[in-house]
């Protein structure tokens, strides 16, 4: 460990003296380097680079217990339904608040904008911001109260995402109500922890990742804006999945009677290795172990009735106390590094430059739900997928814009049909997230023996 520390001091200390010879011509990088928090890129370097061969996965642990989305007991149903409605009145009370991660790259779909930007609905090509605004300002009138919408963007994508809520008008929620910030960025470096330029103004920076939102929400002054509004949950979800409920009066309820630090919901795994992160547990402590890292035969494990033991993966939703987020500020609670390798474009020693074809350098990031295991008395809500998960991350195939769509549809219908709607085998179905927040809104409405005979609905 000595060794490997020393070889990191001295790797710092080359690219120190390396990044004050190359800024003696360059402003702009001389500024870089001089904000940059060598402290962290130490952290990162000692985490990704020299710690590369443990596998960082907890001695013994076993597969997370949680909550069926359908319960198996009376016992279970009488507590859900408490727990929906205490979920209610908190909502009512304006307890909580919604928060989107939207400051990855989103390099796998290649789309030219903010994601959250994207069209995507079937019908009227809603984009993905306007969807979630939608829903937020449909459940904020239901309980008549204001929800906060906090925005987490990156230094690369905070003005195009601002501009686009201005130009609509912050989607008849009210300036006041959101707020946007970018997270941090950490440099990227090549396999041996030498920084790498963009260009020979500039480092090449990328996001921190989504676990980068938890210092984001506190140093851009939302967690102090939340104190002030009396906020005591936060209710956070990924910028690419438009079927999502942002405000789930059921998963905020069990969350705050349960005291939980950290809540998150749980798929049904398609199979054993479906690329979905897998919740475990340690003890009284959950973690999520990512799909990559689950050993084989963990993985095709099976319990007696047939079905995988590690089948809850994780969509990323999740609900944080306000005052566990708190908890990251002094810098005493960290989250740990993760290594990502991937193709950076970069200028080499004779001012060239280099796009490689195949990985070439590290990326530093933390994620979010390395702060589960953190967390006290956390629990897990199972989420049925197509209710609630069908993220836009692909350009083609599963995950994509297409099979989002055509996920909308399917969800349309089911909820138009399970209100007593008849509807065309081959309609296209999109129905306002404004008029109608939940599935719960609609079969309120009562369309019992309604006859849709048009190929295109849209219900608003
Ligand atoms: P992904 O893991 O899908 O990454 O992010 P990505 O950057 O969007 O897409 P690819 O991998 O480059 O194709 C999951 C969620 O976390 C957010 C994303 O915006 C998305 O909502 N995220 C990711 C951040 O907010 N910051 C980051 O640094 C990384």
């Amino acid at each position: 460990k000595i060794y490997s520390y020393l070889i990191v001091m001295d790797i710092i200390e080359q690219n120190k003296i390396r990044m004050n010879r190359l800024s003696a011509n360059s402003d702009g990088l001389l500024r870089q380097i001089q904000s940059l928090d060598w402290d962290e890129l130490e952290t990162a370097l000692v985490e990704c680079i020299f710690k590369k061969e443990e596998s960082g996965l907890p001695d013994e642990y076993g597969p997370a217990s949680y909550f069926p989305i359908i319960p198996e007991n009376p016992e279970q149903k009488t507590l859900y339904e408490k727990a929906y409605k205490h979920g209610e009145n908190l909502i009512r009370e304006a307890k909580t608040s919604a928060f989107t991660v939207a400051g990855g790259q989103g390099t796998r779909l290649g789309y030219n904008g903010p994601k959250g930007t994207l069209p995507v609905s079937p019908i009227k090509e809603k984009p993905l911001f306007q969807m979630f605004a939608e829903q937020i300002l449909g459940i904020s009138r239901k309980y008549n109260v204001t929800i906060p919408w906090y925005i987490m963007c990156s230094p690369l994508n905070l003005e195009a995402t601002t501009i686009h809520f201005k130009d609509n008008d912050f989607y008849g929620l009210g300036r006041d109500n959101l707020k946007f910030f970018a997270q941090g960025v950490m440099p990227a470096t090549d396999f041996k922890g030498n920084l790498l330029l963009a260009s020979k103004d500039s480092l090449a920076l990328s996001p921190n990742g989504h676990g980068g939102s938890l210092k984001a929400l506190i140093e851009s002054g939302s967690v102090a804006d939340m104190a002030s509004r009396g906020v005591e949950h936060v209710s956070y979800f990924q910028v690419d999945n438009p079927l999502v409920s942002t405000i789930n009066p059921l998963f905020i309820g069990l969350h705050d009677l349960q005291k939980s630090d950290m809540s998150s919901r749980s798929l049904t795994k398609t199979g054993p290795f479906e690329k979905l992160g897998n919740f475990v547990s340690t003890d009284d402590r959950i973690s999520i172990i990512e799909y990559s890292d689950l050993p084989e035969e963990k993985a095709l494990e099976k319990e007696a009735d047939g079905r995988i033991k590690y089948r809850a993966g994780s969509p990323a939703i999740h609900i944080l106390r306000r005052d566990f987020i708190e908890q990251f500020a002094s810098g005493e609670r960290k989250l740990p590094y993760h290594r990502a390798e991937k193709k950076v474009p970069h200028i080499n020693e004779n001012g060239k430059l280099v796009t490689p074809k195949e990985p070439n350098a590290v990326k530093f990031e933390t994620f979010v739900f390395d702060a589960l295991p953190l967390a006290q008395n956390p629990l897990i809500l199972e989420a049925d997928r197509l209710e609630e998960f069908s993220p836009v991350k692909n350009k083609t195939g599963v995950d994509s814009l297409e099979s989002s769509q055509s996920d909308q549809i399917k969800r349309a219908r089911r909820w138009l049909e399970n209100a007593g709607c008849k509807i065309l085998d081959n309609s296209l179905i999109e129905i306002s997230p404004l008029t109608f927040p939940s599935k719960i809104d609609i079969e309120r409405k009562n369309f019992h023996n309604f006859d849709f005979k048009k190929n295109l609905i849209y219900l608003d």
